[in-house]
């Protein structure tokens, strides 16, 4: 049907009926709420090894979007872990993989899953429609990490004004404001656009940004203007196993410039290093537009988080 599309293997369901598919095979209607208001959330999460990683702590984020949208859930976490370990499951890929293009590594056992729930399908309206059953998409894709460069050598943002709504704490798929913002530095070939709210740090377009000075690690607080990514409580949790200062406060636009080392998360980017912002290195002395200490011992920290799973 979408012969361009990849054949990812995917799993669309309404209700209680759903199917195991191909993306350029499954269909939804054109009333769907997702598609005619974005009325709809999200989930992004890694498999490691062939292992969810912090599946319960993205389900419970879940759970509070739902919540936030007045969607009622359509699974019990059971039966999310359940469709999760089909979609994730070698059987499915082999099913899928008479139709991969050569180039596609689908059989890896790192994969990453997008999880999708919308309100459902009713006559357009903006009124939230009651008694509808919600629509759930999933879609596994291959997972591609920065690179061994970007790693090396850290990355490139730009920084712009948070002109998002103010519900940025709810993982919804309306993302016109982040499509905004990431275009803002993809056009000029960085990473991630780091947003400002009235001069103070939110976050980049698809990451959570943290700050480094003088040994410790400052994060913005967990409110409506952010999207507390599953990081937060990992990157609290090697801080503290590693002795690292850690706390979540409204930050200056002058601290975060006047930062030694800025750094990115989310979950294909894991933990990343800011070099360069606005075009000027990042931090002081040895370290100035190179990736810092703190990152090194976050990073390692997270790989071995990986292993642990
Ligand atoms: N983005 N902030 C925003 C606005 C995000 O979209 C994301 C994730 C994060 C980091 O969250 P986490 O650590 O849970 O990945 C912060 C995903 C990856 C995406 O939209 O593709």
């Amino acid at each position: 049907m979408f012969e361009h599309l990849p054949p990812y293997p995917c799993y669309l369901g309404r209700g209680t009926n759903g199917e195991f598919t191909t993306i350029d095979q499954a269909k939804i209607s054109v009333m769907d709420r997702g598609f005619i208001f974005g009325d709809g959330v999200y989930e992004v999460f890694v498999v490691y090894g062939g292992q969810p990683f912090r599946l319960p702590h993205h389900m419970a984020r879940l759970e509070r979007s739902l919540k936030e949208m007045r969607i009622s859930n359509p699974h019990t976490r059971e039966q999310w872990q359940e469709l999760v370990a089909k979609l994730v499951a070698p059987e499915l890929i082999a099913d899928c993989a008479d139709s991969m293009p050569v180039n596609t590594d689908i059989s890896s056992k790192n994969a990453l899953i997008y999880l999708q729930i919308t309100r459902g399908v009713a006559l357009r309206d903006h009124v939230m429609p009651k008694d509808i059953e919600p629509t759930v998409f999933m879609m596994r894709s291959p997972l591609n990490l920065p690179s061994q460069q970007a790693r090396e050598q850290g990355v490139a943002c730009v920084s712009a004004d948070d002109f998002r709504w103010e519900k940025a704490h709810i993982k919804s798929t309306s993302l016109l404001g982040s499509v905004f913002a990431r275009q803002i530095s993809f056009d000029v070939g960085a990473t991630e656009t780091v947003m400002f709210r009235r001069g103070y740090l939110s976050e980049a377009a698809s990451s959570n940004v943290w700050v480094v000075k003088d040994g410790a690690l400052m994060g913005v607080p967990k409110d409506n203007l952010v999207l507390e990514g599953i990081r937060f409580g990992l990157i609290e949790e090697i801080c503290k196993a590693q002795g690292i200062p850690f706390s979540l406060r409204r930050i200056t636009r002058e601290e975060v410039f006047a930062a030694d080392e800025l750094l990115l998360t989310s979950a294909t980017k894991e933990v990343l290093p800011i070099t360069q912002l606005d075009g000027q290195p990042v931090g002081n002395g040895a370290h100035k537009g190179k990736p810092g200490p703190v990152y090194q011992r976050l990073y390692a920290g997270y790989q071995d988080a990986k292993i642990a799973v």
